[in-house]
């Protein structure tokens, strides 16, 4: 039986690899979808996507860095669907650069696409959730939250403040029927990991996996779902799971 009929979702960075997996999972088990990114076509393909289907879902382009759009966003959700009980934060972006190079304007955009945009997302959807007594906030990181990375300063950064954000929030809201979680993904086979279609994983480095591959947005889609399930999902909150091929233990 669909887990989560009934339930409304708003899926961020929905036009992307893990967030087009997401979106069409919670859409199978019953969710009514308002799916948002900044980029309008791969936004508007997913949303084709869920709707041959079968699925109930609507589009919002705009972008998660903006207070008014978030406002706007979530307002269209209580509109339509009569609240939200699921958010699924998937929007971010990735910039590679040496501490040593990098600038501060690049460190202030990572920070305000991968950290400032959940604060923003979830402070937005809390009246409605805390109305209802009932919530599920997914925010997906990266294990470079844990593990740090070369080159990756900012964004590592990023996550590991969603990791921390995320388990104050869950602090804060879990006594109200609300659960707040992570999950940090290892190498995903999306256009964040091969930009410009170039596979930014050697062989060697993927044999050194544990599962001896990367995974497919569809296997973290499954790690979503869980957290947003009203009964599977019901005993996590603050945690960070990590759909990782084992690459972090
Ligand atoms: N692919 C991986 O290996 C991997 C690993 C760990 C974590 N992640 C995280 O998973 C999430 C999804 O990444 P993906 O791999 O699907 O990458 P992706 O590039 O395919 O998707 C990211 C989406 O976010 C959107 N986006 C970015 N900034 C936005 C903004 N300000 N407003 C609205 N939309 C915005 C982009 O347009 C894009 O569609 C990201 O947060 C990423 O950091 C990815």
């Amino acid at each position: 039986m669909a887990q989560l009929q009934s339930r409304s979702a708003i899926v961020t960075g929905a036009g992307g690899g893990i967030g087009r997996a997401t979106s069409l999972r919670l859409g199978a088990e019953g969710a009514r979808l308002l799916l948002t990114d900044f980029d309008g076509d791969r936004l508007e393909e997913t949303v084709a996507l869920a709707r041959e289907a079968g699925y109930v879902v609507d589009g919002f382009v705009g972008s998660v860095t903006d207070p008014a759009t978030v406002a706007e966003l979530v307002d269209r959700a209580i509109a339509q669907y009569g609240g939200v009980d699921i958010l699924v934060n998937c929007a971010g972006i990735l910039h590679s650069e040496s501490v040593r190079d990098l600038r501060l304007d690049d460190w202030n955009r990572v920070l305000e696409a991968n950290l400032t945009s959940v604060f923003l997302t979830c402070q937005a959807v809390l009246p409605s959730m805390m109305d209802a007594g009932y919530g599920r906030i997914i925010n997906v990181a990266s294990q470079l939250a844990l593990v740090g990375a070369p080159g990756h300063s900012a964004y590592a950064a990023s996550k590991a403040g969603m990791i921390a954000f995320t388990k104050s929030l869950a602090r804060e809201v879990s006594p109200l029927g609300i659960t707040a979680n992570c999950i940090a993904p290892g190498p995903i086979d999306t256009r964040m990991l091969n930009p410009g279609g170039e596979v930014s994983w050697t062989s060697e480095r993927i044999n050194q996996l544990p599962l001896r591959r990367i995974g497919r947005p569809e296997e973290v889609a499954g790690t979503v779902v869980l957290l947003a399930s009203e009964v599977d999902g019901a005993l996590y909150t603050g945690q960070t799971l990590g759909p990782n091929s084992g690459d972090v233990m």
